[in-house]
């Protein structure tokens, strides 16, 4: 959040002015504080729709508690600080909770610090010395979802309702019916009140899967839906739909973790001592309790357990942003008791926030490999996840486009364990009036080639191969392939060392390495640059097939190079051919006819193949294929109808390989016809014509050199 754009929410938050005889500094950013609070609040908790990442919101809210704590004559009763966010909205009835809803203190030290400052306060606070032994603490995850109060009556689930304010909630029974993980009945055993307290919560998967389907509604044009920013959001949502119906089709989960109101042991209600006793009994009764909960002692045993679920963390299948500890041994924490509206006997240790807020500097594309060009988001440095991130990928145009990212844009980013960050959404508000959409590149920033993307496929690529510094080893590693040009003893880590070196930029460099250079590269003893040597040159007598291979070409592998060698004899025929007559070729369609194009299209790899040339490289040429030394050679052939085998255009491609002639209309010098399902008027002209009909099995026995 921008501090300097307080006027953005002056409108629905207004801060009243008022004098004080302080230095203008803490009041004036008192008062943003507490209208951007407001501001965020509402948003978050109203309309289900945050524009900032809860690192962002706690900052905020820790800055104005401590200017509060140093200030106490500026704090208000309607001050942020003084409510937990929540308004009730209109539409549900409100219930007022029997037990308040209690908030829960939050150690902000993540390290293990963080939890023995907790023990060595309860040890205090409890009046234990040295030689008394641990205290026994229960340890949960801390949930990433939203306090849900479940209320039973003689086994029946009458009512849900959320936090709200602590005090009063939102009754939404109707939706949280809709959870199968929530219990409807109770066993007998089950007090005649009982409520269970608990966080509702959206598995990431779940999520992932929802935010499909409203991205799919969104295409087809639905109007009024829209994607979720995480799963809490997702979740809050949820369970704030009006319409049941639309909360059931929303997958949600529950954790419960405490109790509110019950009926009194005094009245025959449990005896439970142990907070952990009472966990294990809503887990008879059929409450989801985290298998993660454990009983830890004293200190060490909560940092363990901190250690441990940090290490498991990414692995869930769910959010969470902390652990929580809690006294185990219910009279302790009852001798505890409370302040305000936490209890002295609780505390939430966090980890490291996975989403962050930062600014977009830039949108760069970067060149991989194997040529594959990723939009990727320069961002202002963010500490996410425990890294400084200062890249987060946009994986491609489509992508890009669909979160649409602008440079300028401010974005909440995530980056969780070791998964690469990732930009989840642009806080549209704080946009920058001119930022323009972004647009992919026509050439490739590192070499200047044409970038093109191939239908059917949603990444761009540059088209320069070996010409590409970017994809300069990916290219010299294949050039010097054992079925390539065959170069013995340039191995990978060679390769490396002489493109980082940069003794060699281009495949022909490769052919005018000194052995005084090679001699001084890593682990290379004389004998064996002796070798390279000899192998290169052993490698400039090769085959047409093998060079054509070994230019990488995008689409021509072995086969294909092959293929192309025998068909045009000369790779200047190869390099002239049109995609028409590239077409010609055995297994060339139309994809690779236009690959074969495009590469020797631009000027530099025509230039590339001189300098090998140029330095030594050559082989035996020979003629172009010629027409009558083709099997079909001479034969002229008609399709009509549906085939079985194959669709048209591939029958017509592969009796052209073979020489044969596909004509689109049946005369006397027609030899066949290949008839399929439903063929019209050319069938009756064939039959009346007395030219020979065949079908699916005639046309695989033509193929195949034979007379049908
Ligand atoms: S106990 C008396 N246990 O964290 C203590 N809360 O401020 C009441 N939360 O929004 C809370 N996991 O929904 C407790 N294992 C857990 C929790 C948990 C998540 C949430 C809770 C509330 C906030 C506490």
């Amino acid at each position: 959040m921008n501090p300097n754009t307080p006027d953005l929410f002056g409108d629905l938050f207004p801060e009243p002015k008022r004098a004080s005889t302080l230095a203008d500094g803490p009041i004036s950013r008192v008062q943003a504080l507490r209208s951007q609070l407001h501001h965020h609040a509402h948003a978050y908790y109203t309309l289900d729709a945050p524009e900032i990442p809860d690192a962002e919101y706690d900052r905020l809210f820790r800055e104005l508690q401590a200017l509060e704590s140093a200030h106490p004559e500026l704090l208000t009763p309607d001050s942020p600080t003084q409510r937990v966010g929540g308004q009730v909205l209109d539409a549900f009835a409100t219930v007022t909770h029997r037990v308040p809803m209690l908030s829960i203190r939050t150690e902000t030290d993540t390290e293990a610090s963080g939890a023995e400052a907790f023990d060595t306060r309860i040890r205090k606070e409890l009046g234990l010395t040295e030689a008394d032994s641990a205290v026994e603490y229960v340890a949960e995850l801390k949930f990433d979802g939203l306090a849900m109060s479940l209320r039973y009556e003689n086994g029946v689930l009458v009512q849900a309702a959320t936090r709200g304010d602590g005090e009063t909630g939102e009754e939404v029974t109707a939706n949280i019916r809709t959870i199968g993980q929530i219990p409807l009945r109770l066993p007998i055993d089950a007090p005649a009140v009982l409520e269970v307290r608990g966080e509702v919560y959206m598995r990431r998967g779940d999520f992932e899967a929802l935010n499909e389907r409203q991205r799919q509604r969104i295409a087809a044009g639905s109007k009024g839906e829209k994607t979720f920013v995480n799963p809490r959001n997702a979740a809050a949502g949820a369970v704030r739909q009006l319409d049941s119906g639309i909360a059931a089709k929303r997958p949600l989960s529950f954790f419960a973790y405490g109790l509110g109101d019950i009926t009194p042991q005094s009245a025959g209600g449990p005896q439970w001592q142990t907070h952990f006793d009472m966990l294990q009994q809503l887990k008879t009764w059929g409450f989801p309790v985290a298998e993660q909960t454990s009983r830890m002692q004293g200190a060490a045993g909560l940092v363990a357990f901190h250690q441990r679920i940090a290490a498991e963390r990414d692995a869930l299948p769910y959010d969470i942003d902390g652990v929580v500890y809690k006294v185990n041994d219910l009279a302790q924490q009852q001798r505890l008791g409370f302040v305000t509206r936490e209890p002295r006997w609780a505390v939430a240790h966090k980890y490291p926030a996975q989403e962050e807020m930062t600014t977009v500097q830039a949108i760069d594309v970067q060149v991989g490999r194997t040529g594959k060009l990723t939009p990727v988001a320069k961002l202002a440095p963010v500490f996410v996840g425990g890294v400084t991130v200062t890249n987060a990928t946009l994986h491609n145009e489509l992508e890009a486009r669909r979160k649409d990212v602008r440079v300028g844009d401010t974005v909440i980013v995530r980056r969780a364990g070791d998964v690469i960050p990732e930009v989840v959404s642009v806080v549209l508000d704080q946009r920058p009036a001119d930022a323009p959409q972004f647009t992919m590149v026509s050439h490739c920033p590192v070499c200047g080639s044409l970038a093109e993307r191939e239908e059917g496929e949603s990444d761009h690529r540059c088209t320069g191969g070996l010409f590409c510094s970017a994809q300069r080893k990916q290219a010299i590693w294949h050039f010097a392939h054992r079925r390539a040009m065959d170069v013995d003893g340039l191995g990978d880590k060679l390769v490396d060392q002489l493109v980082d070196s940069g003794q060699v930029k281009t495949l022909a460099d490769l052919y005018h390495l000194k052995l005084e250079t090679l001699s001084n590269m890593d682990r290379m003893a004389e004998k064996s640059a002796v070798n390279l040597l000899e192998a290169l040159d052993k490698s400039k007598n090769t085959t047409l097939g093998r060079f054509l291979f070994s230019l990488g070409i995008r689409h021509v592998g072995e086969a294909t190079a092959k293929e192309l060698a025998r068909h045009f004899g000369q790779l200047d025929a190869v390099m002239a051919a049109s995609e028409d007559a590239l077409l010609q070729v055995a297994d060339v369609g139309p994809v690779v006819a236009h690959s074969i194009r495009t590469f020797f299209d631009q000027s530099h790899n025509r230039e590339v193949v001189q300098a090998l040339r140029d330095a030594g490289v050559s082989w035996p040429e020979g003629d172009a294929l010629a027409p009558t030394e083709m099997p079909l050679a001479g034969i002229t052939v008609v399709l009509t109808g549906t085939l079985q085998s194959m669709g048209r255009d591939e029958a017509k491609e592969k009796l052209e390989a073979l020489g044969a002639k596909v004509a689109g209309s049946v005369s006397k010098k027609t030899h066949y016809v290949v008839a399929g399902a439903e063929a019209g008027s050319k069938l009756d002209k064939a039959q009346a014509l007395g030219v020979p009909v065949i079908d699916d099995t005639g046309l695989a026995l033509l193929l195949s050199g034979q007379k049908p």
